[in-house]
């Protein structure tokens, strides 16, 4: 039986200001998000967090930092009018470029791998993108690493070509600033925010500004098996949009209390689940975020307002995460996660396969970026 969703509504209570938005320009249908309460079965009723629907926008959450790192490379004058933009991304840091390409005037190409969902490739031709595919991973650095060599070539042979360098532009961390604007609007007060990281760009942009609205905020990364973001071994990953086999920049390790490894079978039920009792959903990370949040909103006191980022939507996953077939094939299906994460001591313990937690958040490059800051 499926519980009646007005009866646990918590504070701030559900409403709808209504926004009749006539937009001129597609770039201005980007942001205003809407937020939804989600509670079981990631939590007993009136035990939930908030979910922002960063789906929403017209390609995801991305829109927000690919228009403002063009917006601001353009500023500066590193990327001449007309210039073309290259850059690798998984998917939605393209669309949001594809975006980006079309308001400010510039051919953008999409350096992807054969990971890439045909249905995101076909999106991003069909909205004016190149899209380039490398065909072999590089053997340390995998996927990620082969994708910027072939961005870094692209660069070499292309004059006045830009590439706005996701995982190390400072802009596109700031990108979330309008995010966090909303945030605090619509729900008043945050104590724990809970953000998948890939780049690292939203939850450390999302943070430094609820940081300084609620100084106590406790932050809560979600990350996936096998990524080599939090100090565990690269390994192949599933899941897509979060987690890295690179140690991106603008990941802001001091500011997370907490990191979470979810695997994708874990991260599929999750999926699913939203689907079925809130029919709001997305893709690997939102799967993730909604179980460590669902976590968080049962162990964390009563009354501890939650907010979690949902990245994006469920369309692009419909011939993976929603797909019973591919699943099957990938040993996905049928696994119930269990109702709490591992626990390890240090974030390179051991190498975890299955949803864990660790507590102690450190740079793993700290030691090479201090050797090479003293140089
Ligand atoms: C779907 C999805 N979720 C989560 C993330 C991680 O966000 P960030 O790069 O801001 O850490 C990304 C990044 O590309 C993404 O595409």
């Amino acid at each position: 039986m499926h519980p009646s969703p007005s009866a646990h509504l918590p504070e701030p209570s559900g409403t709808r200001t209504s926004r009749l938005l006539t937009a001129r320009r597609p770039s201005h249908l980007v942001g205003d998000t809407p937020v939804l309460w989600v509670d079981t079965p990631f939590a007993p009723p009136g035990r939930g967090f908030h979910a922002k629907l960063e789906g929403a926008n017209p390609g995801g959450l991305k829109d927000r930092p690919a228009l403002h790192m063009v917006r601001e490379a353009r500023r500066r004058g590193d990327l001449a009018p007309g210039a073309p933009v290259v850059e690798s991304s998984s998917g939605t840091l393209g669309l949001g470029l594809a975006l980006a390409g079309l308001t400010y005037g510039h051919p953008v190409t999409v350096v992807s791998d054969p990971g890439m969902e045909p249905a995101v490739a076909r999106l991003l031709t069909a909205r004016g993108a190149r899209v380039l595919q490398v065909t072999a991973p590089h053997p340390e650095g995998g996927w990620q690493e082969a994708r910027r060599a072939r961005v870094a070539e692209l660069l070499a042979r292309t004059p006045g070509a830009y590439c706005p360098d996701q995982y190390r532009n400072p802009d596109n961390a700031a990108a979330y600033q309008p995010l966090a604007a909303e945030l605090i609007a619509q729900l008043g007060r945050i104590d724990v925010l809970v953000a998948a990281v890939g780049t690292g760009g939203h939850s450390a942009g999302l943070s430094a500004v609820l940081r300084a609205a609620f100084p106590r905020l406790t932050l809560i990364g979600v990350d996936s098996v096998g990524s080599a973001i939090f100090g565990q071994p690269a390994a192949p990953r599933l899941m897509r949009g979060l987690g890295s086999s690179v140690h991106p920049d603008n990941v802001d390790y001091a500011a997370f209390a907490e990191v979470h490894w979810v695997a994708p079978a874990e991260a599929v039920w999750a999926c699913r689940q939203l689907a079925r009792r809130h029919y709001v959903s997305g893709g690997w990370s939102v799967g993730a975020v909604a179980l460590v949040a669902g976590w968080a909103a049962r162990t964390y006191p009563a009354g501890t307002r939650i907010a979690a980022v949902f990245p994006d939507g469920p369309h692009r996953y419909l011939t993976t995460v929603y797909d019973d077939g591919w699943c099957r094939e990938h040993g996905l299906l049928g696994r119930t996660p269990p109702p709490g994460p591992d626990d390890i001591a240090e974030p390179d313990a051991r190498a975890v396969t299955r949803w864990t937690r660790c507590a102690r958040v450190r740079d793993p490059l700290a030691r090479d970026r201090a050797k090479a800051g003293a140089r």
